[in-house]
């Protein structure tokens, strides 16, 4: 076993039910797809989507052929299963961000919204995408901004001991970071990432406004108001949409089946052997388990 940093589990969650379907983010869950809608690539062959929960918005990466739904708990991708059904378009695999389990170079896209702010050592996240993206791909990234507005204000204002305009990360929650955007475009330029689009989000998140205003009409402003993310970030949320530039020249992967898509996380040997119910290393022997159409690379079985 690898020495990962710690994951924000929501294994057993009802994340979709009790923040989306039931919680009154319909302003939000717009405002997202409006976004995705501007930086996804509208055609592709395989996008991967990190941490994809109960894939709220993997129906919105309709261009690509495929697309890998990666999530570190296994109930959530249950439910993304429910959602979206099995078939070849859609590969379900429980697995760690910090450790992942495909060939380098695989993806023509990535996704990670909501995800980052989970993440205790971010480089090191956003470094095991860039293996996975292939030269030019496309990484769609959404981060929590600790320069928000709200922050700025309770911090002048004395209410708040953290300094929002400095550039390391701030736990507000165990497991829980907000980023200055600085540093995350620091991070991405560093991994040979260029940042073609910043996109600003939710900037009237806030529950009176959205009691007293009709969410179509603060969904109209916030998608007019995205696009001043290009010069100022002070909302909570923010998109970025970075190509992998800098990277050395990998050949675009073959049409074989799924199962060469995958490395093993802890050797990195491919292509893994598949014995049915589970995918064996031909170097370290660990074998990964499948089980009702979700691959699993947490933790190896006996
Ligand atoms: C806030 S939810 C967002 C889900 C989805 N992206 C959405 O926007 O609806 C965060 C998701 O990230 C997953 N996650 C957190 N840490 C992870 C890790 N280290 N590896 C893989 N998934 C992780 C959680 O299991 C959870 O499903």
């Amino acid at each position: 076993m690898t020495n990962t940093p710690p994951v924000c589990d929501y294994e057993g969650s009802d994340y979709q039910a009790s923040f989306w379907d039931k919680g009154g983010r319909e302003y939000e869950d717009r405002t997202e797809a409006i976004a995705l809608k501007r930086l996804v690539p509208p055609r592709g062959r395989l996008l991967l989507e990190l941490g994809a929960g109960a894939g709220r918005n993997t129906t919105r990466y309709t261009g690509f052929d495929r697309v890998a739904l990666l999530d570190y708990s296994r109930t959530q991708l249950e439910q993304a299963q429910e959602r979206l059904g099995r078939s070849d378009r859609y590969i379900y695999v429980a697995a760690d961000v910090y450790r992942l389990p495909f060939v380098d170079g695989l993806f023509d896209a990535a996704t990670m919204i909501r995800v980052l702010h989970h993440m205790a050592d971010a480089p090191k996240a956003l470094g095991q995408v860039k293996n996975a993206l292939r030269a030019n791909g496309v990484f769609i990234l959404e981060f929590a901004n600790k320069l928000n507005l709200k922050a700025i204000l309770r911090y002048w204002l004395g209410k708040q001991a953290w300094n929002p305009f400095t550039l390391e990360p701030v736990e507000f929650v165990k497991l829980n970071f907000d980023f200055h955007p600085k540093a995350v475009r620091n991070w991405l330029m560093e991994l040979g990432f260029c940042i073609e689009k910043t996109l600003t989000l939710s900037h009237f998140r806030m529950g009176l406004l959205k009691r007293i205003i009709p969410i179509s009409v603060l969904v109209f402003f916030d998608s007019i108001l995205q696009w001043t993310g290009e010069w100022v970030q002070v909302t909570p949320s923010v998109f970025v949409k970075a190509k992998l530039v800098g990277r050395d020249g990998i050949p675009p992967f073959g049409q074989d089946g799924i199962l060469s898509y995958f490395k093993c996380p802890d050797c990195g040997q491919r292509p893994l052997v598949d014995k049915k119910e589970f995918l064996e290393c031909g170097n370290c022997k660990k074998k990964w388990g499948v089980k009702d159409g979700i691959y699993d690379f947490r933790e190896s079985i006996k």
